[in-house]
């Protein structure tokens, strides 16, 4: 993995206000999402992207182990702190999508949430998760997305430019699931739901679900 990669995935400011309305979002409805994105898991997991390790707590004790990657240096020091408190053995390290770590088919499982819609190239990220899940495991995956309504979505064109500038390079308009369809994925369930973590953020479409690899 190239570590200047790591270097341009620092964003301090954002990481901080990411902090904030990550945790108040899991008391407004948040923590209940991120149970049903887990629920059922066993063996062991790659999570990309784990930002402060709020997934963390909502691992099931089927799951025997996670490798949490996360490129962020101040979200990462919270992963670190979460990952104590975890109900099952949680590593933290640092990386990034696009050169994840392990062989070929390490893992049961992968778990992607609100990350599809930051990392620079979903397509490329997808096959790294494709390379390190075992043939029949799972991506759990829980991103916001394109809304399904034309206006909503016009009005997520609209504000991408300035929300990637003042979201770390979230954008806010994207198709995830078609992304991860596209991946060779097969999705078997996907539930579509709004959420806003607080009220100055907008009321995205979001999904939640599962694909297994071929
Ligand atoms: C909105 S936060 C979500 C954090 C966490 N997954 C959660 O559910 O709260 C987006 C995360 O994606 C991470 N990220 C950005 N680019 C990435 C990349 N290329 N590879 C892996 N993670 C990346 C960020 O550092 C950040 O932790």
């Amino acid at each position: 993995m190239s570590d200047r990669h790591v270097q341009d995935l620092q964003h301090p400011r954002f990481a901080r206000f990411y902090t904030a309305i990550s945790t108040h979002a899991e008391a407004h409805g948040g923590a209940a999402h991120r149970a049903r994105l887990l629920a059922g898991l066993t063996g062991t997991v790659i999570e990309i992207g784990a930002g402060n390790g709020l997934n963390f707590a909502h691992y099931p004790t089927t799951v025997t182990r996670v490798l949490a990657v996360e490129p962020d240096s101040t979200l990462r020091r919270h992963a670190h702190q979460a990952a104590q408190r975890a109900p099952v053995p949680v590593e933290v390290i640092a990386g990034h999508a696009d050169a994840l770590p392990g062989p070929d088919a390490a893992f049961d499982a992968a778990v992607t949430s609100l990350v599809l819609c930051t990392v620079p190239d979903p397509a490329h990220a997808l096959a790294e998760i494709g390379r390190v899940v075992r043939p029949s495991g799972q991506l759990r995956f829980y991103e916001h997305v394109r809304s399904d309504k034309p206006a909503l979505a016009r009005l997520q064109d609209l504000i991408a430019p300035v929300w990637a500038r003042l979201a770390a390079g979230c954008r806010p308009n994207h198709d995830t699931a078609a992304v991860i369809a596209a991946s060779g994925f097969a999705i078997v369930s996907c539930e579509r739901f709004g959420f806003s973590p607080c009220r100055f953020v907008p009321r995205f479409a979001h999904i939640i679900g599962t694909a297994y690899r071929p």
